[in-house]
């Protein structure tokens, strides 16, 4: 067993910057996706099943990535001529385009730096991680499946919207939000603050600590 010396990516890190060749020409990632979120995503390797199923579903969501300022930026340790045929073949074979970068990570420079790569899973394939990181650059939620276990497209939405919702009204996401739910109003910190909570009408109210709201 491989233990992991590397320190790897956390919530809250800077992302780290890198360039790479990708389906869509080479990025250098500090200049990609200006002003917008981006979902910087890994996936074993090219022409394998669970990961075109999870690539298409990628691709059949672009609208709503585009539709929340989110660029898509796939990765795996393979060639540039090895994505582009597995693009041009699923293209080919469902009608289903992946309009979006795809790293060609063969030196394995990029799975290195956030972690992709861990290797008591694999030594030469990345997991399936997903990096949410906001427009600051700023890594903000994480995500890391196995080889075997295909992720949740429903899920990656999710948590994205209940972030970008989290930011601009300044409040919380509790279980199994869903988009037009209601959200948490964060606890007070002083006993002004909980003596206002506890005479607030407008929202509905468990306790001074519990309480929620619709926006
Ligand atoms: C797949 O995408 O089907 C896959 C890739 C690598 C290992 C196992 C499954």
């Amino acid at each position: 067993m491989e233990t992991q010396t590397a320190q790897m990516l956390r919530i809250g890190d800077i992302a780290p910057d890198f360039e790479a060749v990708t389906t869509k020409g080479k990025i250098k990632f500090s200049d990609f996706a200006p002003g917008k979120w981006t979902i910087l995503f890994s996936h074993p390797a090219d022409f394998t099943p669970v990961c075109t199923t999870e690539m298409t579903g990628f691709a059949l969501n672009k609208d709503t990535f585009d539709a929340l300022n989110t660029e898509l930026l796939g990765l795996s340790i393979d060639s540039i001529h090895s994505h582009l045929a597995w693009v041009n073949n699923v293209r080919e074979k469902t009608n289903v385009y992946f309009d979006f970068p795809i790293i060609a990570d063969i030196d394995m420079k990029v799975s290195k730096l956030y972690g992709m790569l861990q290797p008591n899973e694999s030594e030469t394939a990345a997991v399936r991680a997903v990096f949410f990181i906001d427009p600051s650059k700023k890594v903000r939620l994480i995500m890391y499946y196995p080889l075997n276990v295909g992720r949740n497209m429903d899920e990656i939405i999710r948590v994205l919207e209940a972030l970008q919702v989290s930011d601009e009204y300044k409040v919380a996401i509790p279980l199994n939000w869903r988009k037009g739910d209601k959200v948490i109003v964060p606890p007070p910190k002083t006993l002004d603050e909980m003596n206002e909570r506890m005479a607030d009408q407008t929202i509905d109210r468990i306790d001074f600590y519990l309480a929620t709201k619709t926006l």
